[in-house]
């Protein structure tokens, strides 16, 4: 049972960033990787189709025998992660904005959430929103266009530097100390973000956390890989393959896939 792979789907191909977080921390696991990129970005889209899309992507990787499902997207894990656990029988392991850090963090008492609509409108994120961060203020920033323009290999585009100019240009107003990224796919937008920001700002994401958290359940049900011979790592994708593989680097092949 355990060398069988981890699922790990996301909208696209964001959801990498949290890949390599479980790769650095479990490399003797196989994996599977699911980008729905035909379908991103999620962000916009009703809750409804989110639980829809996520059904389909847990389903190609329940046929393949996937032990356990980590659900690599916030707007995946905060609109459908419910329905999912309640659904199946493997365990699921989500991903939401860090909140609860920055907020216990700040000094400055204003944190900045960089998220997509569909994050920012959830049941869940108001939630945790309300339970860590009532008493600072909360600069919420939705990032449309972001995914699109990563989706299409032009994270290091003149475009993109405009686009989060103006996303920021309100947090650094309100004079942040915090920046939490809320899709898993701005983990790449690293260099650019702290280009942009004043260097006293710090800017977290939730990747090392999801992968302690995937590490604890596997062990807790005695489903760790302890084989650490012939790892298989692969990577699926319904959309362009060569935006994945710039992302992973040349050390794994990406695949075309329909689903
Ligand atoms: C999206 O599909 O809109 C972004 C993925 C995420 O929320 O992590």
């Amino acid at each position: 049972m355990s060398k069988l792979p981890i699922g790990i789907f996301d909208s696209g191909v964001g959801g990498t960033s949290i890949w390599k977080e479980i790769h650095s921390l479990l490399p003797n696991e196989n994996t599977i990787y699911l980008a729905d990129s035909i379908n991103a970005p999620y962000g916009p889209k009703g809750k409804e189709a989110i639980i829809k899309l996520s059904i389909k992507n847990t389903e190609y990787l329940l046929s393949k025998n996937c032990k356990l499902i980590v659900v690599a997207c916030n707007t995946a894990t905060t609109n459908a992660i419910d329905y999912l656990r309640n659904s199946y029988n493997v365990p699921f392991i989500g991903i939401e904005p860090a909140i609860k850090p920055a907020a216990l963090q700040t000094k400055a008492h204003a944190i900045g959430i960089l998220a997509t609509k569909g994050t920012l409108s959830s049941a869940l994120f108001s939630k945790t929103s309300g339970l860590f961060a009532s008493n600072i203020k909360v600069i919420e920033q939705d990032g449309e266009g972001i995914v699109e323009l990563i989706e299409s290999g032009n994270l290091h585009s003149d475009e993109m530097r405009t686009l989060l100019k103006l996303y920021l240009k309100p947090m650094i107003d309100a004079n942040i100390d915090y920046l939490v990224l809320g899709c898993t796919h701005y983990p790449y937008l690293m260099p650019l973000l702290i280009d942009l920001l004043p260097s006293h700002v710090k800017i977290i994401d939730s990747g090392e956390a999801v992968a302690r958290q995937t590490k604890a359940v596997l062990k807790q049900h005695n489903l760790l890989n302890s084989q650490v011979l012939n790892t298989k790592n692969e990577f699926f994708t319904n959309g362009n393959p060569e935006v994945m593989q710039s992302l992973l680097g040349m050390n794994f092949d990406v695949n075309y896939l329909e689903f």
